[in-house]
């Protein structure tokens, strides 16, 4: 029994969402995670994911391993009891700690494969529940946007605790992800942002209300069809980012080329001081562009387009 789940990219807003600002985020197909559960002859819940070197039997794991405990969680929801004999083989093309939301990707995957392995349908709203409480062991204190655009896969306007927005978008625009390649967990730039809020929370209030307010007005360019009005604002989006000390000479060399070849705008996505930056371009420069970044020490470029 398979099931995929994508990959996704934050557009305006990260960190300041943790302090319940919006964000805009949008599903990335180009990469996905894919999870196989078949029937095993051997005892035990096998797992097999060779992007992380991982091949184990599920008892022999940490309890607090996310992927252990996804399963667990799952399981547990699910009603599944005795344990089954199975194995589990999660493939994925997204890159682990890079911003593109390769975590919470593998968690809804694996809830949706155990869901139809065992006949036990679970609802969107349920998927993410479940994925939002796994993604406390990547993150930390995660405002839940990952696990929400993923497991939904639409445009999400992302405020938390509150009932979920998607988004329409009025016309189609492209997005360059450039990959600095350097891994960089989430849960490091999300704690160090706290620390420094603890000891300023005005600055940091206002800078979170700046960040709210871009990523408001980009929500209203997008829906009415207006997305070149959109790189601008990815220029400010960025410059609070390199003020709540996420940004990376990385990431900023690679922002900066981007802009450089021709970008409408360009800022870093996700938890930031690695993983990727995003390009606005029209579909045109889009190859361009990418070569740029990669000139400029991308790993690697997805073109997408956002519909
Ligand atoms: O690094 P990513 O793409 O998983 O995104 C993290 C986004 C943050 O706003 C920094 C954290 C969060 O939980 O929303």
């Amino acid at each position: 029994m398979k099931a995929s789940a994508p990959g996704k990219i934050i557009l305006f807003g990260e960190h300041a969402v943790v302090y319940s600002r919006p964000a805009l985020a949008v599903p990335v197909n180009q990469v996905k995670v894919e999870v196989d559960i078949s029937d095993s002859a051997q005892p035990g819940i096998w797992i097999h994911a060779p992007i992380i070197g991982l091949q184990a039997e599920l008892t022999t794991l940490p309890s607090n391993h996310p992927i252990a405990s996804v399963i667990l969680w799952a399981m547990q929801h699910l009603g599944i009891f005795p344990r089954p004999n199975i194995s589990i083989t999660i493939e994925s093309t997204i890159p682990v700690a890079s911003g593109l939301g390769s975590g919470a990707a593998v968690s809804v995957a694996l809830v949706r494969a155990l869901s139809s392995f065992f006949s036990h349908p679970l609802k969107n709203q349920q998927i993410n529940d479940l994925v939002y409480e796994t993604e406390k062991l990547y993150h930390g204190t995660p405002s839940g946007i990952d696990n929400t655009v993923i497991t939904y896969n639409m445009p999400v306007f992302y405020l938390k605790d509150k009932p979920i927005e998607t988004f329409k978008v009025g016309k189609p625009f492209t997005i360059v992800i450039g990959d600095t390649g350097i891994p960089a967990p989430t849960k490091e730039s999300v704690g160090d942002v706290r620390r420094l809020w603890l000891r300023d929370p005005n600055r940091f209030e206002s800078i979170f209300n700046e960040v709210a307010q871009i990523s408001t007005m980009a929500r209203h360019f997008i829906e009415s069809g207006r997305p070149e009005l959109l790189g601008e604002l990815m220029d400010q989006n960025h410059e609070f980012l390199q003020e709540l000390t996420v940004s990376s000479p990385e990431l900023d060399a690679l922002v900066l080329a981007a802009r450089q070849a021709g970008a409408q705008g360009a800022k870093l996505s996700g938890g930031g001081r690695g993983g990727n930056m995003i390009a606005l371009v029209d579909s045109a420069s889009a190859e361009s562009v990418a070569q740029a970044l990669l000139s400029a020490g991308a790993k690697r470029t997805i073109i997408t387009e956002i519909k």
